[in-house]
């Protein structure tokens, strides 16, 4: 069976984190937690705790990254919500017997150790989905 457990991010994109912060910090008083660089995808991540989940705010590091270039077509708003999973294996087998498309056929395995795959839009509806397992400790 498989397990989807809770809402684990939803990603913003924007330009920056200072003029995003009017709003989440400033007009919402939430606080950023940590910022941390991803190299691998040229984007550098501000989180935001809230409750179970987490906001996280993402602003491309390079002029030829997938997020630059998102946020050159879309302009800044939401990006993907992630979903947190028990199996990602499994979840993605489930999913590809069912039809649904997938942009990565197999898990991607972070820094961290975090597995995680993207789900197509084309398949959820217009949102991009992704999928997490946090490693086992
Ligand atoms: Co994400």
């Amino acid at each position: 069976m498989m397990k989807i457990k809770r809402i684990n991010h939803i990603a913003i994109v924007v330009d920056d984190f200072e003029s995003a912060l009017t709003f989440w910090r400033d007009a919402l008083g939430l606080e950023i937690q940590k910022v941390e660089e991803v190299p691998e995808q040229q984007v550098s991540i501000a989180f935001i705790p809230l409750g179970e989940t987490e906001i996280e705010l993402v602003k491309p590091t390079a002029n030829d990254s997938g997020i630059y270039k998102y946020l050159q077509k879309h302009g800044p708003g939401m990006h993907h919500i992630c979903l947190e999973v028990e199996d990602i294996e499994a979840v993605l087998a489930s999913l590809r017997a069912k039809h649904i498309r997938l942009v990565d056929e197999e898990p991607l395995i972070s820094k961290g150790g975090m597995k995680y795959a993207f789900i197509h839009p084309k398949s959820t509806h217009g949102v991009l989905v992704e999928l997490y397992e946090q490693p086992t400790i």
